[in-house]
């Protein structure tokens, strides 16, 4: 089976865990490259649905190795939180779930000066989940960050003093809040770290082996395309690169190791958090979107705000992700349509745009140029097989794949594990 790389490729929410899941199926490791508990995974097996944060959602599946790579940011006590989760309705991660040493760990001061910065910055805030993902890249970065291996260590408490001394300045003087107690933090981390011990490993050489005794591996992203941090909306984005190139630096797996790069995009688009987002449909049309689509956030609960499929952000994803197949998702929420809208390409000062603006300033001011396309009006949710789907379902989908350049692997018309349509991966 060829090492697979599945990665969200719009505004994140694609649906990638049902198909991280559906794909599972032909896997031996499920592996996390990037991001943290910003992510919200619903897995849905038999009557049973599981919101996953942190944990591959791989995890489902009683033979699969699990591992959360080096580019993650991982909150100690959520990743517990879900180990329990699991473990109360029998699914142990115990000896096939492995944490990387050199993952960031996410502190509860990265989760407050989240959340001070976001309140301060008022109407120009990113609209961030507040679980502290950037204040821990930004640690990491500024090689002040404590890894996930340093939790049992001696020096723990030093790197803690150091990094919490910053954090306690920050929040006192700049926002005017109460400090933390670093010895509060340092008690609860350690015994933290206890807890996460029978999970640390140095992840290179197990997937270094894996590889050479032919196992087959499946990255899963988290978040999308248009939120990576130096691909996506920027300032408008995530803390992470979640671009397929990220499963190898988060991993320490090469790039060789890599057959297909699969771009997860929903029939339509959505978006939580602020920033640009030009087939945003505002009104009736929109709502009813995310009623039918029920597109709240995961983790935050939030509105997610609904819009057309943009050819112009997955073509850019295929761009930067090399992308080999789609999986387009949600379909089925599409079905009650009377007719549908494409965006082909983008006006911009009277002029046409086929590519993606770099400059959030320029995105802001593009007007969609739609194509029209009639609806299918029927129920595609028990449709098992590509012919049966209706002629005007079948048109959508090629000409999406089309305008995107890019053949469609995998359908999805529905949450459930069978409610798939495989087409060629
Ligand atoms: P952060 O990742 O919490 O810093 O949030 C930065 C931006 O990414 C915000 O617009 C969030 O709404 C968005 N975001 C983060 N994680 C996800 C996700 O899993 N799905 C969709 N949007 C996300």
């Amino acid at each position: 089976m060829p090492n697979r790389i599945i990665v969200g490729a719009q505004w994140g929410d694609e649906g990638k865990a049902k198909v991280v899941d559906y794909l599972t199926e032909d896997a031996d490791y499920v592996i996390r490259f990037q991001g943290g508990a910003n992510a919200g995974h619903t897995v849905e097996v038999g009557d049973q649905k599981f919101v996953f944060h942190l944990l591959p959602s791989g995890l489902m599946h009683p033979d699969k190795v699990c591992i959360i790579g080096n580019g993650v940011v991982l909150d100690p006590e959520q990743l517990l939180h879900e180990i329990e989760e699991v473990r109360v309705k029998g699914i142990d991660a115990q000896g096939r779930l492995w944490l990387s040493e050199a993952a960031q760990v996410v502190l509860p001061t990265h989760k407050i000066l989240d959340q001070l910065k976001e309140k301060a910055a008022g109407k120009d805030a990113i609209g961030t989940t507040g679980r502290g993902i950037g204040p821990a890249y930004y640690d990491k970065v500024n090689r002040t960050g404590i890894r996930v291996g340093d939790l049992l260590e001696d020096g723990l408490r030093e790197k803690l003093e150091r990094t919490l001394a910053v954090h306690n300045e920050i929040i006192t003087r700049l926002y005017n809040s109460a400090p933390v107690s670093v010895d509060t933090i340092y008690t609860e981390y350690r015994a933290l770290g206890e807890r996460l011990r029978p999970y640390i490993k140095d992840c290179v050489p197990l997937l270094s082996q894996a590889l050479k005794q032919n196992k087959s591996l499946l990255f899963e992203g988290a978040q999308g395309t248009i939120l990576d941090v130096d691909h996506g909306t920027y300032p408008f984005v995530t803390s992470s690169n979640t671009v397929a190139g990220a499963a190898c630096t988060g991993s320490g797996v090469g790039p060789t190791a890599v057959q297909q790069v699969i771009g997860v995009v929903k029939a339509y688009t959505t978006r939580v958090g602020n920033g640009p987002f030009p087939t945003e449909i505002s009104g009736g049309l929109g709502a009813e979107l995310r009623r039918i689509g029920n597109e709240y956030g995961a983790t935050t609960g939030r509105e997610r705000r609904c819009g057309w499929f943009d050819a112009v952000v997955v073509r850019r994803a295929a761009m930067v992700n090399g992308l080999t197949h789609l999986a387009v998702t949600k379909l089925d929420v599409l079905d009650t349509f009377e007719e549908l809208k494409l965006c082909v390409a983008y006006q911009l000062n009277g002029e046409r745009v086929e590519h993606f603006p770099v400059s959030i300033a320029r995105l802001e001011q593009v007007e969609p140029i739609y194509e029209t396309m009639p609806g299918w009006k029927s129920d595609t949710t028990k449709i098992l097989r590509y012919e049966d789907l209706p002629v005007n379902a079948k048109n959508y989908l090629q000409r999406l794949s089309e305008l995107v350049d890019v053949p469609i692997g995998l359908l999805s018309l529905g949450p459930k594990r069978h409610e798939t349509i495989r087409m060629g991966i």
